[in-house]
């Protein structure tokens, strides 16, 4: 969502955890040809500018999560994803450790992203509403490709699969462009990190490959 910003300013403890709008980066594949970030870290990740808040028409208001509301993001986002670790190109995450950003109608998690910055790149790590399509997860996407784009980040990217085609759909008419396919993808993650992975995903379709989608920002 934003580049790695050095604001020394803006640190704060890693205790802080998804409050912490700060980027983590995690190894990447070999087969990835963007910049291969520090391992490090993910444990000592650089400061960026916080995202600024704010409301939206609707009363929907995102934000990174308060710490009273952090059980239940974590809960939304296990629920959401089968485990609070995805497997994504190579890589695994713990969305419970990443930076967040919630939408929140009426006081209640409407919507999340999760997400990480390697280099002046912005990965949407996840991205769910609760209740879809009522626009939370535009007004989610519109607001980290702003705020990435005020970090200084040129790029914000997702991977998702081969099955999802509601999200090929949403991310294609909101300015993203497909930019990578790898084929197999989900059978390996499958067979190496995450085994809960189902062999049938969306439509009855074989969950097999991913697929990178990317907006200029
Ligand atoms: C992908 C996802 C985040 C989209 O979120 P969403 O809140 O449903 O998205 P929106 O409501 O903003 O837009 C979806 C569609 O609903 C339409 N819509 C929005 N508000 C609407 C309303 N009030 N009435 C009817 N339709 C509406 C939008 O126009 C859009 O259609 P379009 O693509 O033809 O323009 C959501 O489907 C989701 O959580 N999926 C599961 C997790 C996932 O697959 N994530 C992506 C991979 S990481």
């Amino acid at each position: 969502m934003m580049a790695a910003v050095d604001d020394p300013g803006m640190r704060r403890p890693v205790e802080e955890g998804l409050r912490d709008p700060r980027p983590v980066s995690a190894p990447r594949p070999v087969s990835d040809p963007r910049p291969v970030s520090d391992p490090q870290a993910v444990a000592d990740p650089p400061a960026v500018r916080e995202p600024s808040g704010g409301e939206l028409p609707g009363d929907l208001e995102l934000r990174p999560p308060t710490g009273d509301e952090l059980p239940e993001l974590h809960r939304l986002l296990t629920e959401a994803w089968g485990s609070p670790v995805v497997a994504a190109h190579g890589a695994t995450y713990d969305l419970t450790t990443l930076p967040a950003v919630v939408a929140v109608h009426s006081g209640r998690i409407c919507g999340a992203v999760t997400y990480r910055i390697d280099g002046a790149a912005c990965e949407l790590v996840s991205i769910n509403a609760f209740d879809g399509r009522r626009g939370v997860g535009t007004a989610l996407v519109e607001y980290a490709a702003a705020e990435a784009a005020r970090w200084g980040c040129t790029r914000l990217w997702c991977t998702t699969t081969n099955d999802n085609l509601d999200a090929l759909r949403f991310y294609q008419r909101r300015g993203f462009r497909l930019v990578g396919l790898r084929p197999g993808a989900v059978d390996e993650a499958r067979r190496a990190v995450k085994p809960q992975i189902p062999a049938v995903g969306a439509y009855g379709i074989p969950l097999r490959d991913e697929l990178d989608v990317e907006r200029p920002l």
